[in-house]
């Protein structure tokens, strides 16, 4: 999800203003911000003139059409008719395909669970229907089916205003409508907790349409109560006792899990991202821990779970916060099994966890901080992934190298060791040992002066093409005199990918090059700076990458999180993204969601027949569209997508596209 910015609202809202907080730059200069907004207006964007193409506003359409010809003929790998883009109230997929909704909030996972009411939530019934706010999709196949399988999903945070009755008061102030929310029962705080986590839900497709088996052996839902364990070099840390584990080795639950991944050993790995939401109070005057919170944002107040349970409450429990920021990794295979919260992978807002197998059985995975200014990581295991030994990966995750990257002017990208008693990593800069370099992982890749990025988000390693795929999604705080050449634009509203290519295709390796795939933003807007292929189309061109993935061909798909009405004109969605050859950064969009979403997932089933997308918070705004013009909540809302039924909120949910007839997507 976006950053959380809102406390005082406690609306959670994904919109790019709420994100972008205050303006700080004190030139002048007109913002992107402004430029863009003039460019809607003139273009009248939002009285449905997409169809226009704006490209074709600035070539014209006889280019237009040549531009067409070229795609063809320079080869783009992806074959499907473009999806118009636009804003409304409902999802929508390229011709041919059908997007159907697998699981939504509070469906039903185990043969007892509850069916969905929201008028009767209840903690106990929620933790067995399927979470809020799903964000990572993953599939762990059965007997290697790409038919049957586990679905894993993360459910990342919660929207009160959309979930619960009753709950929000909309007051005029200055001529314009805004939403109050009254303070969360302590009931309801506990169906968050219960909404919050993971499902691991057995999937299986019956003549061509998947199918949840609600009795499947392996269903499970990790909550922010689940048990866990804390492994590897910080657990037992001093800074990881509170008054309910005094061996700082065992934690209640896992929150904010954003994207995540699915390990060679076939592992779900969960990615603690915004969690200073969730803490509020005090640390006491004086505290050690004051720098090292502060360096992450904590506390932010956006949620009052510490009005009900001490462990969020920083002047309680001032080590709480020192037990979130990590990488979950859970054993899909032992329902009854503990998650293991796996310290070597460092402590920041982890946004994802992809992983690729070196070229010497080492296996890397790839890791952002999620945060303007924050860095891109990389973890290397010390031991060698076994295929045959399942035994012998079980602990991969706990002993290894965690590196930071540092990106050169010259196109060089270096990987360096966050190793304590390296560098500067040692008692005089107030390190003791692994564990605390490791708890303060952004203090450490502060000293290593790794490149400060702009808000890294999933980072997808590609085996087809042998490159890695970094999702920069914006950051609007940096300043002319900031940028660099892998942040090359100031107030950098849309974002960029990049592309590294590791020395000798060695994964675990510490230096590599890099180059700017793609910056993002309306290539028809010359003070936007996007670079798109010409054949990108005005349907085509995105902003605020986030989530990705690859599919087994090595294709490039690109799911967006931060676009509406103010911000591009159109709703998130999965583009297709050329990376090979003529039609390189040529994007063509293929699922847009309904109005307030961000498109999470993607994912593709191991045979390209299937891709898994989840739409996030739908219904989360509705304000600046001009369909809807007013707060949305819950019993006002700007859609009530996938039910469309008064009765029934707006609900997070999983869609699974397939092609008409069968057959892979998009060739
Ligand atoms: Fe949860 Fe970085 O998006
Ligand atoms: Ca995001
Ligand atoms: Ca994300
Ligand atoms: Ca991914």
């Amino acid at each position: 999800m976006t950053e959380q910015r809102s406390p005082d609202t406690r609306f959670r809202t994904s919109l790019l203003e709420e994100n972008d907080g205050p303006a700080t730059n004190p030139t002048d200069n007109r913002t992107m911000g402004e430029i863009i907004a003039a460019r809607f207006s003139r273009r009248g964007f939002l009285k449905g003139s997409l169809a226009v193409s704006a490209i074709a506003a600035t070539v014209g359409p006889l280019a237009m059409s040549a531009a067409d010809d070229a795609r063809a003929a320079e080869g783009s790998a992806f074959v499907f008719d473009e999806l118009e883009a636009g804003i409304d109230d409902r999802h929508h997929v390229a011709p041919g395909y059908d997007a159907d909704v697998l699981l939504r909030w509070g469906d039903p996972l185990f043969p007892d669970s509850p069916d969905f009411d929201p008028a009767k939530q209840s903690a106990q019934g929620q933790s067995r229907q399927f979470g809020y706010n799903n964000d990572y999709v993953g599939y762990i196949p059965i007997d290697g089916s790409a038919e049957h399988g586990l679905l894993v999903v993360n459910h990342e945070y919660t929207n009160p205003h959309l979930m619960f009755p009753g709950i929000v008061e909309i007051v005029e102030k200055d001529g314009k409508k805004t939403a109050k929310v009254a303070p969360l029962s302590k009931e309801q705080v506990d169906v968050e907790m219960a909404a919050h986590g993971g499902t691991i839900v057995e999937i299986r497709k019956v003549a061509g349409k998947w199918q949840v088996v609600r009795d499947g052996k392996l269903n499970r839902r990790i909550t922010a109560n689940t048990e866990m364990v804390v492994s590897g070099p910080a657990a037992g840390h001093d800074r990881l006792k509170t008054n309910a584990d005094p061996t700082g080795t065992r934690v209640l639950g896992t929150i904010n899990n954003c994207a995540g991944g699915v390990t060679p050993w076939g592992t779900y790995v969960m990615s603690e991202e915004n969690i200073h939401g969730y803490f509020s109070s005090a640390l006491p005057e004086g505290h050690k821990e004051a720098a090292n919170y502060k360096r992450l944002g904590i506390p932010e107040g956006a949620y009052e779970w510490g009005t009900h349970y001490d462990r969020f409450d920083l002047g309680k429990e001032p080590n709480e916060p020192n037990r979130f920021g990590w990488i979950v990794e859970v054993d899909v295979n032992d329902p009854t099994s503990m998650p293991k919260k796996r310290t070597a992978l460092g402590r920041f807002k982890h946004e994802g966890a992809e992983s690729i197998v070196a070229r010497d059985g080492r296996v890397v995975f790839y890791l952002g901080d999620d945060e303007r200014f924050d860095y891109v990581y990389k973890f290397v295991t010390a031991g060698r992934f076994d295929a045959d030994d399942h035994a012998a990966n079980k602990d991969l995750l706990d002993d290894g190298t965690l590196h930071v990257a540092k990106f050169a002017e010259d196109g060089t990208v270096e990987w360096l060791p966050i190793v304590f008693g390296q560098g500067p990593l040692t008692a005089e800069n107030g390190f003791a040992g692994q564990g605390d370099v490791l708890i303060e992982t952004r203090r450490a890749a502060d000293l290593l002066g790794a490149t400060k990025m702009d808000r890294p988000e999933d980072i997808q390693p590609n085996a087809v093409n042998g490159k890695v795929y970094v999702m920069l999604t914006n950051n609007s705080k940096r300043k002319a005199d900031q940028v660099d050449a892998a942040n090359p634009r100031a107030e950098n509203a849309f974002g960029h990918i990049i592309e590294i290519s590791e020395d000798d295709g060695d994964f675990a390796g510490t230096k590599g090059k890099w180059e700017v795939l793609l910056k993002c933003g309306d290539p028809a807007v010359a003070d936007v700076g996007a670079t798109f292929s010409t054949a990108t189309t005005a349907n085509g061109w995105f902003g605020m990458p986030d989530n990705c993935a690859v599919d087994s061909a090595g294709r490039l798909w690109v799911a967006t999180d931060g676009q509406g009405p103010k911000s591009t004109g159109r709703t998130d969605g999965l583009w297709a993204v050329d990376t090979q050859g003529a039609a390189r950064a040529t994007s063509k969009l293929f699922f847009r969601v309904p109005i307030g979403a961000e498109m999470c997932g993607p994912l593709f089933a191991p045979d390209d027949r299937t891709a898994f997308v989840a739409v996030q918070h739908p219904g989360d705004g509705g304000e600046d569209w001009e369909g809807f013009g007013r707060p949305s909540y819950y019993e006002d809302l700007s859609t009530r997508w996938p039910d469309f039924k008064p009765d029934m909120p707006v609900r997070p949910s999983v869609v699974a596209i397939t092609r008409q007839g069968g057959g892979k997507i998009a060739v």
